[in-house]
């Protein structure tokens, strides 16, 4: 039998939704898919609205092995930022009365599902009603003038894995959503930009040492962190930031003609210098142990991704929970 087309897959997950939501939430207005920093968002939601579902209970939904908390680190994060949410798709009302659903962590490409199965969701959010998507990630810095912590509107991306062939809307069109050839040259929502800086200065303090961007996201697929060569190479293509999500989630969400807020939160620096020489000669008489802490300087890792998480976690759930309500706000 013929798989099943991804408007008959995230038709099967609406109508396994909709019936389990009171009315008022059958029809969210506006999804955000949280990631790093972000998933304690859930928390704001008022528990006696709320209606929570595991992802692995959801047909067609694809799960993540960090969302299930196999990565002992993710289990620390997840204590600490969104205890009980993580894995969860979670519909209330935020703001009090604006119909929304989280999606509380997600399913990477480098996790080795396809992009038509890591863009499912965006697709069921289409047939739910939603007219709004929020993309949040961690990222790392490219651009010499972004310090950890800080905040990056994105502007636009550059989708190398897309250019050369991984892409979402490969196959056949799905026609419920969208046309073939759609265009992304305006996939970020200038008006929804405009009302992420005004929120930004509504609820960060002037005097915060945490700063707003606005750049270009490049996603790379991962999940090894790029080499210097590589963020170089990117760096000069006009990115600003790097990442291993979203830009998926984007050109779905915009195939649907919804419109689209991304921010991405700044965890790393990456390394953009070239890589030491071994033929250098200041290095000839250094010790090993000297030449690991060289290399090491500025390297990627994991922890750190997290640590910066946590701390800008409220900045950012501050931002987002404002942006939302100003959205709607006429
Ligand atoms: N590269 C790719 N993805 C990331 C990074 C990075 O440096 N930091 C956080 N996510």
């Amino acid at each position: 039998m013929a798989e099943a087309s991804v408007f008959e897959q995230a038709q099967v997950a609406v109508e396994y939704l909709r019936p389990q939501l009171p009315e008022p939430l059958q029809k969210p207005r506006i999804a955000i898919i949280c990631g790093s920093g972000l998933g304690g968002l859930a928390n704001t939601i008022d528990a006696k609205t709320k209606c929570e579902f595991d992802y692995g209970s959801i047909p067609n939904f694809p799960t993540s092995s960090a969302a299930l908390l196999s990565d002992a680190l993710v289990l620390q994060y997840d204590m600490y930022l969104v205890p009980g949410h993580l894995g969860k798709l979670v519909f209330g009302f935020m703001g009090s009365d604006i119909p929304a659903v989280l999606m509380v962590g997600r399913a990477h490409f480098y996790e080795g599902h396809s992009m038509q199965k890591i863009t499912l969701p965006v697709r069921m959010f289409k047939l739910l009603g939603v007219e709004t998507v929020v993309v949040t990630n961690a990222c790392g810095g490219l651009n010499p003038d972004y310090a950890v912590g800080d905040v990056v509107v994105l502007n636009d991306h550059l989708f190398l894995a897309g250019v050369s062939g991984a892409h979402p809307l490969r196959g056949p069109n799905a026609e419920e959503f969208g046309v073939r050839f759609p265009p992304l040259s305006d996939a970020y929502d200038l008006e929804l930009r405009r009302t992420a800086h005004r929120a930004w200065k509504k609820v960060v303090p002037a005097e915060s040492k945490r700063r707003i961007h606005e750049g270009v996201y490049a996603f790379c697929s991962g999940p090894s962190f790029e080499t210097r060569a590589e963020c170089r190479m990117m760096r000069m293509l006009g990115a600003d930031t790097v990442g291993m999500s979203t830009v998926p989630e984007i050109i779905v969400a915009r195939h649907c003609g919804m419109r689209v807020l991304a921010l991405s939160l700044v965890t790393n620096n990456c390394v953009l210098s070239p890589a030491p020489r071994g033929d250098d000669r200041l290095l000839q008489n250094s010790t090993a142990k000297e030449l690991n802490t060289i290399v090491d300087e500025g390297k990627a890792n994991h922890e750190e991704v997290l640590e910066t998480g946590r701390e800008a976690a409220s900045d950012m759930q501050k931002l987002v929970s404002q942006a939302v309500v100003d959205m709607f706000a006429c």
